[in-house]
C-alpha cells in the first residue's frame, strides 16, 4: 500500500494532508526517513510519525451514516436512559457522534471513532453546510418569511447568516446552514412566524441522506471518508 494511503487509513490525516507529512520528512519506515508518500509499506513495516510508532494494527477509520428517528438523543450517553445514536450502530469501539440533533429532529448523523474528524466537523470555524427539511405550521408561508430566513435572522445569541432556503411544497423549506447553534433551525422559523412541526437533516456536507430509512445505518466508503475531510479542512 502507498505510505501516503497507509497513513490516511491509520487515521494520521486525510490522503492529501498524509502525503505533505510524508514530504515533510516526518515519517519513517524501518527507521529510516522517507520523503516519496507512494513508497510501497506493509503490514510488517514499522512506521513512525514524528518519532510515534503507527502499528499496522491501528484502528482503521470507521464513520457511520445513521437515519436517526424521533426519541433518540445524539450524546454518546444519556443521563435519563434514553436511547443514544451510539447504542443504534454496531458498536466495536469508542464511538463520537458528530454534532447533535435535537431528540425530536430525524436524519442524517454521523457517528465515527476518530474524535479529532468530530471535533473539526462540528467546528464553527469550517462552516460545514448542513440542509434541513422542515415542515412548517402557522400561517401560509409567504415569500417575505423566505426572503428573511435567506438574509438571516435576529436570534437571542445573534443574527444568524445568510441561510439557503428552498421551497419544496406549500408547507415544506429546505434550509441550508453552515452555523451548528442550538435548535437553530427552528429558532430561525419560529422568528419569522411558522413553529417547524418536522424536521429531518438531509445533508450533511458532501454526503446526503438518500434512501437510507429511519433507524438504518451504513458505513461510509474511503472516498465519502475523504470528502468529508475535505469538507472539514483537513
Ligand atoms: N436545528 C434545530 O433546530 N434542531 C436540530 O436538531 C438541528 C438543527
Amino acid at each position: 500500500m502507498r505510505l501516503a494511503k497507509f497513513l490516511a487509513t491509520a487515521g494520521v490525516a486525510s490522503r492529501r494532508a498524509s502525503e505533505e507529512i510524508v514530504r515533510a520528512g516526518r515519517v519513517s519506515v524501518d527507521g529510516e526517513t522517507v520523503i516519496d508518500p507512494a513508497r510501497d509499506v506493509g503490514s510488517g513495516d514499522e512506521v513512525t510519525v514524528d518519532g510515534q510508532p503507527l502499528s499496522s494494527a491501528a484502528p482503521r477509520r470507521i464513520v457511520y451514516a445513521l437515519n436517526k428517528p424521533a426519541g433518540v438523543v445524539s450524546t454518546a450517553r444519556d443521563p435519563q436512559g434514553r436511547p443514544t445514536v451510539v447504542t443504534m450502530v454496531p458498536q466495536t469501539e469508542r464511538l463520537y457522534p458528530v454534532g447533535r440533533l435535537d431528540i425530536d429532529t430525524t436524519g442524517l448523523i454521523l457517528l465515527t471513532n476518530q474524535g479529532e474528524l468530530a471535533h473539526r466537523l462540528t467546528h464553527p470555524s469550517f462552516e460545514v453546510e448542513k440542509t434541513y427539511r422542515a415542515v412548517l405550521g402557522g400561517p401560509a408561508l409567504h415569500e417575505r418569511a423566505l426572503r428573511s430566513l435567506r438574509e438571516g435572522v435576529e436570534l437571542e445569541d445573534g443574527r444568524t447568516s445568510p441561510a439557503h432556503v428552498r421551497r419544496v411544497s406549500a408547507d415544506t423549506l429546505e434550509i441550508t446552514i453552515h452555523e451548528g447553534r442550538k435548535r437553530q433551525v427552528k429558532r430561525m422559523c419560529e422568528a419569522v412566524g411558522h413553529p417547524v412541526r418536522r424536521l429531518e437533516r438531509v445533508r450533511f456536507g458532501p454526503l446526503e441522506l438518500g434512501e437510507l430509512r429511519q433507524g438504518r445505518w451504513r458505513k461510509l466508503t474511503e472516498a465519502e471518508i475523504e470528502a468529508l475531510m475535505a469538507a472539514s479542512g483537513s
